[in-house]
């Protein structure tokens, strides 16, 4: 816990006033929200777009002023976590269920910084398995056609229950091993009819802040 939250403190303090903030989701994430709650309460004077309904309650609990994609042009700097980062910065996100929301507000975002602990660290992606998102119709064949792309692959559940993202489609957890090419998977994914969007984040992030049991803090740019 200490070491995302002390990759989040520092990547909070790169938010400046009358900045647009986007805001992840995850554990890591909500140390960068308490963070910027904070501010807020200091008198740090910014607007956000959450990539979940939790991170924007907790956002509205702390006062941080919640916007809409309606009333921006884009959005200055977004912070959030991930599964896994590889030394080109390419990402696995979505263990939280909401990679589809964090890749849309990454994508309108001049700069993301990833905030992780050292175990997110890789050399190879694809040990962590990688979340799908995938409409509820025809899930069944979706799910058998991404599975011939060499995964093992799991439908998540939740409560016993087959768990909804936030936007009412399910999540296919694919269990790569290793991910060797990553743009060409993720390409490979997307081609498949009843797939939203994956959870590689190809070139979206270009800082990655990482922090260490041992306190240290470890910046890549
Ligand atoms: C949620 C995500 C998270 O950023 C990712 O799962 C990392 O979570 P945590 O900070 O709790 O380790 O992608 O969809």
């Amino acid at each position: 816990m200490e070491a995302k939250r002390i990759a989040a403190e520092k990547a909070a303090a790169y938010v400046q006033d009358n900045m647009v903030v986007g805001l992840g989701t995850g554990s890591t994430a909500y140390w960068a929200i308490e963070y910027l709650g904070k501010r807020v309460s200091e008198g740090l004077n910014i607007r956000a777009i959450a990539t979940s309904f939790q991170s924007e309650e907790q956002a509205r609990k702390l006062g941080i002023p919640i916007v809409q994609f309606a009333d921006i042009e884009q959005i200055d700097i977004t912070i959030d976590g991930a599964d896994e980062v590889d030394e080109q910065f390419n990402l696995i996100k979505g263990g939280g269920g909401a990679l589809l929301r964090e890749k849309i507000v990454a994508a309108a975002s001049k700069q993301m910084i990833v905030i992780v602990d050292e175990s997110k660290l890789v050399g190879t992606l694809g040990k962590f398995p990688l979340p799908v998102e995938i409409v509820k119709f025809g899930f069944e064949m979706t799910m058998k056609k991404l599975g011939k792309l060499g995964c093992e692959l799991r439908l998540r559940m939740k409560d016993n229950e087959v768990y909804l993202t936030d936007n009412g489609n399910y999540i296919v957890d694919c269990h790569f091993g290793s991910i060797t090419e990553p743009e060409r998977l993720h390409q490979l994914i997307n081609l498949i009819p009843g797939v939203v969007d994956n959870g590689l984040f190809i070139n979206m992030t270009r800082h990655v802040i990482a922090g260490y049991r041992s306190g240290n803090i470890e910046e890549l740019v």
